[in-house]
């Protein structure tokens, strides 16, 4: 007798739309990242801080790559129909990104993924961000200050160049302490001190964290040793961006017991003790 297997999605299977925006403007911040803001429909802005959108990002002239790029999402603005990245050029498809010009066309698929968590009980949240991650934490600094709570950042970056966000964080009312290689004040040892030092000396009681393998080592170690609740966003190679096609996998640990995981569907936002 055949049998059949129920091969069901343990969540629901979110709407998944795409979108042609139109540039608004594309200019750099530094020698590296760019700033790209798009006029987009309200149908694709109910997004969540820490969600991101998949890029096509195909160049006129070439054939251009075929997978799209994932982007998190920098600002996303309903009212003003705005959604906004903040981009490394990085290789192919993101300099393919850099030459679009106000009025361009770009196709956008999202928003993506699982954002991140507010618990009701956090009263002092701490991020620590690294490169993209300064745009990654972006919209949930800002949600942050929208629920009135006092929020620490840490931004790193290799030198002063790099530290794009503060401005803006400190517009937000966030506390930021910046820290650079330059400097030599981004060792881990040095921000285990500064971290350990906000969880016990300023009530420091939630975690978030973008854009660094050691950091989040270092903040996954210091949030269990303190009981902290943590979360991490992770970047990681992808195809589709939608669950289908398991480019993006990789090993967690979920109470115990290894779990292969979709970053895209998945994530891309993680427990800092689930990641491995
Ligand atoms: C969920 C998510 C959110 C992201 N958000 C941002 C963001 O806000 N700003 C930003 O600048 N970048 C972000 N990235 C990384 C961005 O997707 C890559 O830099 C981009 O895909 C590189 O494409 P490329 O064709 O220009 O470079 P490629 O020619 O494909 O690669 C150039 C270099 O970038 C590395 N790279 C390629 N794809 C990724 C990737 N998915 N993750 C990490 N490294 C990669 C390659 O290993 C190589 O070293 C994000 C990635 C993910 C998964
Ligand atoms: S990129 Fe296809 S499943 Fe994640």
């Amino acid at each position: 007798m055949s049998k059949i297997v129920e091969i069901a999605e343990h969540k629901p299977i979110p709407l998944i739309r795409e979108a042609i925006c139109t540039v608004r403007e594309n200019t750099p911040v530094n020698s590296q990242y760019r700033h790209l803001v798009l006029d987009a429909p309200a149908e694709i802005l109910d997004c969540q801080p820490g969600q991101f959108f998949h890029l096509l990002c195909r160049s006129p002239s070439a054939p251009g790559p075929f997978f799209r790029r994932p982007m998190s999402i920098y600002g996303f603005d309903a009212g003003a129909g705005t959604l906004s990245f903040l981009y490394k050029v990085a290789g192919e498809g993101t300099g393919v990104l850099a030459t679009l010009a106000a009025g361009d066309p770009l196709s956008v698929v999202g928003p993506l993924g699982i954002g991140f968590t507010i618990p009701d009980t956090m009263r002092h949240p701490l991020l620590v961000a690294r490169g993209v991650g300064l745009a990654t934490l972006a919209p949930l600094a800002l949600a942050l200050r929208e629920r009135g709570l006092k929020a620490t950042a840490i931004c790193s970056a290799r030198s002063a160049e790099f530290l794009m966000s503060v401005s803006l964080f400190r517009s937000w009312g966030l506390e930021v302490i910046t820290i650079s290689d330059d400097e030599g004040s981004s060792s881990v040892e040095n921000l285990r001190e500064v971290v350990e030092g906000l969880m016990t000396g300023e009530g420091v009681d939630g975690v978030y964290t973008c854009g660094s393998k050691r950091i989040t080592r270092l903040l996954k170690a210091l949030c269990a040793r303190h009981e902290i609740f943590g979360e991490v966003a992770l970047e990681q190679h992808m195809a589709c961006g939608v669950g289908v096609c398991q480019a993006c996998v990789l090993p967690f640990e979920r109470d115990g017991v290894r779990e292969d995981l979709r970053v895209c569907r998945d994530g891309p936002v993680f427990n800092l003790q689930e990641v491995v």
